[in-house]
């Protein structure tokens, strides 16, 4: 298959990439968090074009997205009123809302649970993209499953060149991390993935939010977790990351004393004079998990292309989005964390 690249400020591109979508094609969409891998939600078969392309496993279901907020009540057995109030605050927005499906829901998106995800994206290609699709589109992150997310089109190229009918390219993704997952289906709140908003920003207005154990352990295969992606290995460069967690300087030094010849290393800026003949890619400042967030996904896929056998990286603390790029680095690791 020869992948078209579309450019949104290219005339009838968004309308191409509509079209496309529309008669049951897979089409890389830019999105503020990551790019996705589009197809029409209620197409079952479309949609198992998505798994196809991404060697994704069957029971692991997708998010669906919507353009306008009203496109919600479709889609969903009922909207409650923490639904609505998460809505008010962070949609449009880097934030994914689980609650019961409707039955126009396939399977193929839902992967057998009684529940589907819904997301309404603030990037206004997206947007457009799914307005000129007239359909929601189901929609995982653009990436070979296992590595690490797309955050730009050449990145979805890389991934999915010959694979999809298309690609639309929005430029770099604002947040650089996926969206927050929610569930909003059980007893109580529960952030199943931490993501854009924060769980400072969830408690907010939702109150206290049970934390799913998947975010900060490692799970084994025989336990049953919430949302099924966080079980698998994920995020991961070919060569295997060390997590160093704790105070920055004191986690540069311990990288710095434990640095083998042919290893890379993922850093906050201020200390990227540390590792003199080595591969460095830094990531923002310590105190800066914006910039660090999008800039993750960029500098995990960067060392693929090198013959490094070893990557350390620094890890920031829980607070805000940091939540995000410490659980990205540490499933990057397959959870092997070294506190510092
Ligand atoms: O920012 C994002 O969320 C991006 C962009 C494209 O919107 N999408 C994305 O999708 O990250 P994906 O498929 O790579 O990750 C979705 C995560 C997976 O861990 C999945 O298991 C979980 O959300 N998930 C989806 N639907 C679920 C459901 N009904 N119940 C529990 N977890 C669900
Ligand atoms: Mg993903």
């Amino acid at each position: 298959m020869n992948t078209l690249l579309l450019h949104p400020d290219t005339p009838g591109d968004i309308e191409r990439a509509g079209a496309l979508l529309a008669a049951g094609q897979v089409v890389g969409i830019p999105t503020e968090t990551v790019y996705g891998l589009g197809a029409n939600a209620l197409d079952g078969a479309a949609v198992k074009q998505i798994f196809a392309a991404k060697g994704r496993p069957a029971d692991n279901p997708l998010i669906v997205h919507i353009a306008d907020f009203s496109q919600i009540f479709d889609l969903v057995a009922a909207v409650p009123d923490a639904a609505r109030r998460l809505a008010d605050a962070y949609w449009p927005g880097p934030l994914t809302i689980i609650l019961p499906k409707a039955a126009c829901i396939p399977d193929e998106v839902s992967a057998g649970l009684e529940t589907v995800g819904i997301r309404l994206p603030s990037h206004p290609v997206a947007r457009a993209v799914i307005r000129a699709a007239g359909v929601p589109i189901a929609a995982p992150s653009a990436n070979t499953s296992g590595r690490p997310s797309t955050t730009t089109a050449a990145h979805v190229m890389e991934d999915m060149n010959g694979k999809i009918a298309a690609v639309l390219d929005g430029g770099a993704c604002q947040v650089g991390v996926e969206s927050t997952v929610v569930s909003l289906a059980g007893e109580q709140p529960r952030l199943l993935r931490p993501g854009g908003i924060s769980l400072e920003q969830l408690e907010a207005v939702l109150g206290p939010v049970a934390v799913d154990r998947a975010i900060s352990q490692p799970i084994g295969d025989d336990v049953r977790v919430s949302a099924p992606g966080m079980k698998y290995r994920h995020y991961a460069p070919h060569a295997p990351v060390t997590a160093v967690c704790g105070d920055p300087a004191k986690g540069a030094a311990y990288i710095a004393s434990h640095l083998t010849a042919q290893a890379g290393v993922i850093c906050f800026d201020e200390f990227a004079g540390q590792f003199d003949g080595h591969i460095v890619r830094t990531i923002g400042r310590a105190d800066d998990p914006v910039a660090q967030a999008h800039a993750i996904f960029d500098a995990l896929r960067a060392f693929d292309d090198t013959d490094v056998t070893a990557i350390f990286a620094q890890c920031p603390d829980d607070s805000g989005i940091g939540l995000a790029v410490a659980n990205r680095l540490k499933k990057a690791a397959g959870f092997h964390v070294i506190e510092v």
